[in-house]
């Protein structure tokens, strides 16, 4: 089975992560019928306590706040545990963190989709721009699948707003702009108790044209994955390489010597003689002139 995986993720505060992956889990749960995870690695658990405590729809939820005092590295693999495990048993998963200094930029790779809320203010657009700007080499990767940046306008008042900030604006990277989730006073108050999606309003109808953006974007990353050649393992270069190649006739030598020195072979006459000490007397020889 495809996962579908969707981290939401940015560096500032307050930019709408939580509330955007409750209801993106909701959504794919109620609206698409989808077997879904959310995991939630922030400490603070809004996104976790959302889906926990609003009438159950059928979401897993995993609250796993990330070590990062442990280092780096602890906590990418701690990450990769999870949504490992929370991608077999789901057809989506959609995790909430807050990026920091001490997050490895390799946990993007894990995931077909990177959502980065903004909204539109100029002071926030470009300190969005300066944390893409750092991640760029991750979504500029040509040698692996690099997942899919989507910027994700949100608690927007006019989408009027979104074409000027968005074309005077260097983006020093490739993205996908999704639809703009209005703001509204009902949003606001949905903390768990409900979702967007059930809101009658034109907060609740953005929501779902944004969720279904997603959707697609998401379905069209995992089939480009799917067709994604495999990293290749050094056995298949062996297979691809013709004989020629230096390294398979190395390997193939080495092979051959690893196979004689196993066998066994009969001891030859000479080892059970102690052997005659022709360095050392050649050694002394020359040391007293016999040469
Ligand atoms: N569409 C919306 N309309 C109105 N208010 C919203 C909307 N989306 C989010 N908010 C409000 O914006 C605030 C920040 O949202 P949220 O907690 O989801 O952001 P966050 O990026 O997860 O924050 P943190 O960095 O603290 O984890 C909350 O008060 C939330 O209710
Ligand atoms: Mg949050």
């Amino acid at each position: 089975m495809q996962t579908l995986k969707i981290l939401v993720t940015s560096q500032k505060g307050g930019v709408g992560k939580s509330t955007i992956a409750a209801n993106l889990a909701a959504f794919f749960r109620k609206s698409k019928n989808l077997a879904t995870t959310l995991i939630d690695f922030d400490p603070h658990g809004s996104s976790s306590s959302w889906v926990n405590r609003s009438a159950p729809l059928g979401v897993v939820v995993q609250h796993h706040p990330l070590p990062v005092n442990l280092g780096k590295k602890r906590a990418l693999l701690e990450g990769r545990t999870h949504l490992r495990h929370a991608s077999q048993a789901s057809a989506v998963v959609v995790a909430d963190l807050t990026w920091t200094d001490a997050t490895d930029e390799e946990i993007l790779y894990d995931y077909d989709l990177v959502l980065t809320p903004v909204s539109l203010s100029a002071i926030e657009v470009a300190a969005t721009i300066t944390f893409l700007h750092r991640l760029h080499w991750v979504f500029d990767t040509t040698t692996r699948l690099a997942p899919q940046l989507v910027i994700c306008p949100s608690r927007v008042d006019d989408p009027a707003l979104i074409e000027p900030l968005f074309t005077q604006q260097r983006f020093p990277i490739s993205f996908l702009l999704a639809p703009p989730i209005l703001t509204s006073a009902e949003a606001r108050n949905l903390f768990e108790k409900g979702y967007l999606i059930d809101l009658p309003d034109g907060a609740g109808r953005s929501f779902v044209s944004f969720a279904q953006a997603v959707a697609d974007a998401g379905q069209r990353q995992v089939q480009r994955r799917a067709q994604a050649p495999k990293t290749p393992r050094i056995n298949d270069i062996q297979q691809t390489h013709g004989a020629s190649d230096v390294l398979n006739r190395f390997m193939k030598q080495q092979n051959t010597r690893t196979t004689q020195a196993s066998q066994p072979r009969p001891t030859p006459a000479s080892t059970l003689r102690p052997a005659p000490p022709a360095v050392k007397q050649g050694f002394l020889d020359r040391l007293f002139g016999k040469e």
